[in-house]
């Protein structure tokens, strides 16, 4: 199974960060997880350098390989500290103005500097005819157009509503397992046999309580974890239940 941490502007300090980063290592090598942890970019150099068997994500990049962009980071540049994968599309950036486009043209600068993109799609909200499943077609057929299909083996997708990120509790895992199965008919539709085995996460709202039942009913790869991953009592609390 992947885990996902996306500490997002999480922890304070460096320090802070390397003390979660060793907790986080240390619960990893017990269980049979692969970890991904995506730190803030100001950390990012660091945490990669001491990441052991964990793998590092930047939480976004730009679309172009460098220029006048202020505050902003370079495919390039992520995977030349040791970074190996990147978040693409998350519902905070496109809140911030990300369009579709734009997470497409991320999805082909991520894999020309060899990071594996994790591409993050969701509805804002939900509706009794169904309409949020075009939303959702429409966002992969964007992040998906420009990719072939021997890079798509290095794509992972997370499935995270809107609705459900910050929220009290995750979607029902009834839900999970229904959008799990619609993003695979896509995948395989576009992709064929490599589409059948790229890991399909969820997340929204993920914590120890909830972690377990995900994974088994939700018929998810894996899982995407905001709050729940930078406060360490339940960090803790979610590695204990994945046991
Ligand atoms: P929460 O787990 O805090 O709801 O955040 C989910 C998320 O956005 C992970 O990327």
């Amino acid at each position: 199974m992947i885990l996902v941490l996306n500490w997002k502007m999480n922890p304070k300090t460096l320090k802070e960060a390397f003390s979660l980063l060793d907790a986080t290592k240390k619960s990893i090598l017990r269980k049979k997880i692969t970890g991904i942890v995506a730190p803030p970019s100001v950390f990012l150099a660091d945490i990669a350098r001491k990441k052991g068997t964990l793998h590092v994500a930047a939480q976004s990049i730009h679309t172009e390989e460098s220029g006048s962009h202020t505050g902003d980071v370079a495919a390039a540049q992520v995977s030349s500290v040791g970074a190996d994968h990147v978040l693409i599309g998350h519902a905070e950036r496109r809140a911030l103005g990300e369009t579709n486009e734009e997470v497409g043209k991320k999805v082909v600068a991520a894999l020309a500097s060899h990071l594996a993109p994790i591409i993050c799609v969701g509805e804002n909200a939900r509706d009794g005819q169904g309409h949020y499943l075009e939303t959702i077609r429409i966002q992969l057929e964007a992040a998906l157009c420009d990719v072939s299909k021997t890079k798509a083996k290095h794509l992972v997708i997370a499935y995270e509503p809107v609705w459900a990120i910050g929220a009290a509790k995750p979607m029902s895992t009834h839900e999970m397992h229904e959008m799990t199965i619609y993003i695979r008919k896509f995948l395989f539709s576009k992709f064929g046999k490599t589409g059948m085995s790229m890991p399909i996460l969820y997340g929204g709202s993920i914590d120890g309580t909830s972690a377990r039942d995900m994974m088994h009913h939700g018929e998810v790869d894996g899982l995407l974890v905001g709050r729940a991953s930078s406060d360490m009592s339940k960090m803790h609390e979610l590695f204990d239940a994945l046991k």
